[in-house]
């Protein structure tokens, strides 16, 4: 446990975090960045940010809600202080996303109602999943379900993400990478915290592997819902005509997992994305000694 506490102290994450990777940002980026013109001005595409934005405010939500109630069941006292670090790095996320929210033009009064109306119904159902392990006090699922499945779910929608902000939204993408910078940690806890736990209770291994099946069927579904709607090819459209009449380069590369962003189709942009998050799950999975279990596809 020595070895554990070391990285994952509260004085660790002082250093690396408030005082290291986010000092002098503002919400997560540079002060002063602001949301491309074309986000503001066309009214498909900003109507795309806000509903991805609230995915990964929902998303952050029920990260918020699983580490802070974790603290109350965790057995040991250094991971009852990692838990209250990553509960701040949780409020943290709500907050940033929750102000591109606003930033995009959203009213503090509507925002209730616009995630509730925005939020995928499949997101949702992944979060309840956990939820429920987390309000039964269950800490193995419930770090299984949030730091590894969640995470690494999350960690990997972000990069994708931030490989395609890069160049034309940097206000986004550096909120972003601060962002990973956290869900990394996150990560690196669950795997380094759980092991020992599920070498304890092997009893626990069936309905955490049932729990990884349902979360993941769920999670797929939610990424075939994003890329299936033909919206991708409507955004590239409007951000390509809009570059052409203002006689600027359209952006033709941006390679993540060795797809092309800017123009793969939107199959292989999914295939990419279900295909590095289950890699990443197996992997960790594997490392805690749990079998990753495959779920139907949607
Ligand atoms: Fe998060
Ligand atoms: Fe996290």
């Amino acid at each position: 446990m020595a070895d554990f506490l070391d990285g994952y102290s509260i004085q660790r994450w002082l250093e690396s975090c408030p005082n290291g990777y986010l000092i002098d940002t503002e919400y997560g980026h540079e002060p002063g960045l602001t949301e491309p013109e074309l986000v503001l001005e066309d009214p498909f595409i900003l109507d795309q940010a806000i509903s991805l934005t609230v995915q990964l405010v929902a998303g952050e939500r029920c990260a918020l809600h699983a580490s802070a109630g974790l603290i109350g069941c965790a057995p040991d006292h250094p991971s009852k202080r990692f838990l209250a670090t990553q509960a701040l790095d949780e409020a943290r996320h709500v907050e940033i996303f929750t102000q591109r929210l606003f930033d995009l033009g959203v009213k503090k009064s509507e925002l209730e109602d616009t995630i509730a109306e925005r939020a995928n119904p499949n997101l949702v159902k992944f979060a309840e999943l956990l939820l429920e392990k987390v309000d039964k006090r269950d800490f193995v699922a419930g770090v299984v379900g949030q730091n590894i499945v969640l995470e690494g779910m999350a960690f990997t929608v972000f990069e994708m993400l931030h490989a395609s902000m890069q160049t034309g939204n940097p206000k986004f993408a550096q909120t972003l990478s601060g962002t990973i910078a956290d869900e990394r940690r996150h990560v690196g806890f669950g795997e380094n915290r759980i092991g020992s736990l599920i070498k304890e209770q092997p009893e626990k291994k069936p309905e955490v592997e049932r729990l990884q099946k349902e979360m993941t069927y769920y999670m797929l579904a939610t990424f075939a819902d994003r890329f299936r709607d033909g919206a991708i090819a409507e955004q590239r459209e409007r951000f390509r005509k809009a570059a052409e009449e203002a006689g600027e380069e359209v952006i033709q590369e941006s390679e993540w997992q060795g797809v092309n962003l800017a123009n793969a189709d939107p199959a292989e942009l999914e295939a990419a994305l279900s295909e590095t998050v289950l890699k990443e799950f197996k992997t960790r999975l594997g490392r805690i000694g749990i079998d990753y279990q495959t779920p139907v596809r949607p």
